[in-house]
């Protein structure tokens, strides 16, 4: 939810004008409440546009009179200031670690439940003892400090004596209550951890990788580094969430029994709890607990390294007490890693069905995150190079829920004398598809290589096909990707112009598929070659080139045959036609291989009608068409290219050099060679109203000087 408000944004009236400060704790309530519902239930109950109206209700209220702005105010969440160091704090109750069960089967909880039963002194004939089974948080833990209901400091677990003071960080969290709801106890210290979820941290890398900044490791450490940040902003731009699981020093508020009541308690405060937590009974409650979070575990928003076992009596807790620095009432029984070290054996180059070129790890098997993974994605050019990896070193594969295995990092140390040079895909491929052999090309600004091969390439036959037959391309109903498949696997179809050479008898031979529907496929197939220009352009798949540019294209060039040989210079004069999209029309048509499919598709009877391949005769009754002006010197009003874009627009041509089959010479100030050549060859030479005139379709248009 965005609060941040323009200044000066209007507040609403009312009648009788309210007490502010009286107004000011309703707006500071009303926000509370609602950012309550937004990040901790994410359930909001009204529109972002209304929590910023309010937001900025109380921000002009606090403006007008400061001594009304209190610590809790949603407005100070964002508002500290950079810092030298973090200052320590002491931990009034040490922040304790937890034991943890590294045996990842079955036995692991058992065990657990062995020692409890042991330490408590209970028999075979005893009832089981009641758990509070959690998730594992995979991120860094905090202390959050309520004096009377307001956060008043943050700190970290330091070696759980003394931490760091962190509040001005843990502020900028959205979901954490800068006030708690309902109660005010003298002294409340919620421990929990900050993390990050998965779909934040994806984000967040390929916003980086968007900038060709540095991509973070994992979503713990990327957590752990925003909180221990010296500048609040910075930790603000990080997407951070909180869960609570305990309690520090608490006064003036009655603990209950058990721990899973006192988060139920914690949750009834506003502070958020995760609800994927269970009671859980004796052993064999921890182990079903285990089992169903480890087949939950890819599914989840964000990593856990394991579940955590609680014994839920409080008293029970305190009879058990700890072992030097750990509870005997706990543990943290562990799944398998989703990182883990392996050897990159090689890199290879994956083609995509957009032509962008994926480097893909080959790695030594391992088992991570509870599956083989041989290979690994590297992303790109510049985050190969980024991590520096080489052939040869020791790489952290990481594979967390749906996420494709990645290459997150390698093992400086590990790196042997031989490793493989520092990665550079053009030299690797030779400066060729791998797939398709065509150039590759990387365009400015792009972090992606991609193969130039358009059409011609196998790895995008399949989604260049698709396109073609697409609804707003050619249209050619029943030619969907089964049949796409099939087409191409079977060495059918390898470009779009052989779709006009299927028969029905080919056609039928595929598997779903009946004489009748086969007939039907050709008919469909046989009705789309009467077509657009736009249509047919658009159907092709440029990249760049969208439903909307081909129709400006269309409607610009009026022929196909401008278009494919049309300089950068002259694309660009397109209406919405940039840089990028000049060049990506360039590269398309500079591929012999997509002028032959072109070629292929028109001889195959693809045509579009001349009403609406348009330009064709309005073009010729433009005032210029087929005429050839040059430039010279400098025009009292136009400039240029203002000059070339009017004439190629009226249909004219713009020359670089005067020959005799230049039509006029337009000469302004200090005009130069070009003039004295015109009038060497007796070309007719206009000036700026000359040309106007011309323009506007006059006829006996006065020659300078005539
Ligand atoms: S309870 C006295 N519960 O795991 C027990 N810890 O050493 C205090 N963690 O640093 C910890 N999820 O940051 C507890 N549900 C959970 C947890 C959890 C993650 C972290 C915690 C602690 C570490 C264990």
């Amino acid at each position: 939810m965005a609060a941040v408000v323009a200044p000066g944004c209007p507040t609403i009236r009312r009648m009788p004008a309210p007490d502010p400060a009286q107004r000011a704790a309703e707006l500071r309530a009303l926000l509370h409440h609602h950012a309550h519902l937004y990040y901790v239930l994410d359930a909001p109950e009204i529109p972002d546009a209304e929590y910023d109206r309010l937001f900025a209700e109380l921000q002009a209220i606090e403006e007008a009179h400061p001594a009304l702005r209190t610590a809790d105010s949603p407005t100070q969440r964002v508002l500290g200031r950079v810092l030298d160091g973090l200052a320590p704090v002491r931990h009034a109750v040490p922040m304790l670690s937890i034991q943890t069960e590294t045996d990842t089967t079955a036995e692991g909880a058992r065990a657990f439940d062995a020692r409890v039963r042991r330490e408590l002194a209970l028999g075979d004939d005893d009832p089981p003892v009641d758990y509070a089974a959690e998730l594992k948080f995979d991120g860094l833990a905090i202390g959050l400090r309520y004096e009377r209901g307001v956060l008043v400091q943050a700190a970290t677990r330091g070696d759980g004596e003394t931490g760091e003071d962190v509040t001005q960080n843990i502020r900028t969290i959205g979901q954490i209550p800068l006030r708690l709801q309902g109660a005010e106890p003298e002294v409340l210290e919620v421990r929990g951890e900050v993390y990050m979820r998965r779909d934040d941290f994806e984000r967040l890398n390929a916003r980086q990788r968007e900038k060709g900044e540095k991509t973070y490791v994992n979503p713990r450490n990327t957590a752990a580094g925003a909180v221990r940040q010296l500048d609040p902003a910075v930790t603000a731009s990080r997407p951070l969430s909180f869960f609570a699981y305990g309690v520090g020093e608490v006064r003036g508020w009655p603990l209950p029994e058990r721990h899973s009541q006192l988060l139920d308690a914690l949750a009834a405060l506003g502070v958020p709890v995760s609800d994927r937590r269970a009671m859980a009974t004796g052993a064999e409650g921890l182990i079903a607990f285990h089992r169903r979070i480890e087949a939950e575990r890819d599914a989840l928003p964000f990593d856990i390294d394991g579940v955590v076992y609680k014994v839920d009596r409080l008293d029970l807790q305190r009879a058990l007490g700890f072992k030097t620095r750990e509870p005997r009432w706990a543990v943290a029984h562990k799944y398998p890693a989703q990182e883990q070290m392996t050897r990159l054996n090689a890199i290879e180059v994956q083609v995509g069905r957009t032509g962008k070129l994926t480097p893909v790890a080959k790695l030594e098997p391992v088992f991570v995150g509870g599956t083989t993974v041989s290979n690994a994605t590297l992303h790109n050019e510049d985050e190969a190079r980024r991590k520096d990896v080489r052939i040869g070193d020791t790489v952290i594969v990481r594979r967390a829920g749906d996420v494709i295995p990645e290459v997150v990092g390698v093992v400086p140390d590990r790196r042997p004398a031989a490793a493989g040079p520092p990665f550079d895909m053009n030299a690797l491929l030779g400066g060729r598809c791998p797939v398709c052999g065509s150039a590759i090309v990387r365009e400015e600004g792009e972090v992606d290589w991609r193969c130039s091969g358009g059409l011609f390439c196998a790895a995008q036959r399949k989604q260049a096909l698709l396109h073609f037959a697409g609804r707003r391309a050619m249209d050619i109903e029943g030619l969907g990707d089964k049949v796409v498949d099939q087409l191409v696997d079977g060495g059918l179809v390898r470009t779009a112009d052989e779709l006009y050479k299927l028969g029905v008898a080919k056609l039928a031979a595929l598997e779903r598929m009946g004489e009748r529907s086969a007939a039907n496929l050709l008919a469909a197939i046989e009705a789309s070659k009467r077509t657009t220009l736009a249509r047919f352009l658009f159907g092709l798949g440029i990249r760049h080139v969208g439903e909307a540019t081909a129709k400006d294209l269309a409607r610009h060039f009026g022929a196909l045959d401008r278009i494919v040989d049309a300089p950068v210079e002259r694309l660009l004069e397109v209406p919405d036609v940039g840089p990028v999209v000049a060049q990506s029309l360039r590269t398309f048509f500079d591929q012999p291989h997509n002028r032959e499919v072109v070629e292929r598709l028109r001889a195959a009877g693809v045509h579009w009608g001349e009403h609406e391949g348009a330009a064709s005769p309005a073009a010729q009754s433009l005032p210029l068409a087929g005429r050839t002006l040059v430039l010279t010197g400098t025009l009292p009003t136009l400039s240029r290219e203002e000059a070339k874009a009017l004439i190629e627009a009226a249909g004219g041509k713009v020359a670089g050099s005067v020959s005799r089959k230049t039509h006029w010479v337009v000469a302004g100030a200090e005009a130069g060679s070009k003039l004295d050549k015109a009038r060497e060859l007796g070309v007719p030479v206009l000036d700026e109203d000359g040309l106007r005139a011309l323009l506007a379709g006059a006829e006996g248009v006065p020659e300078e000087g005539s």
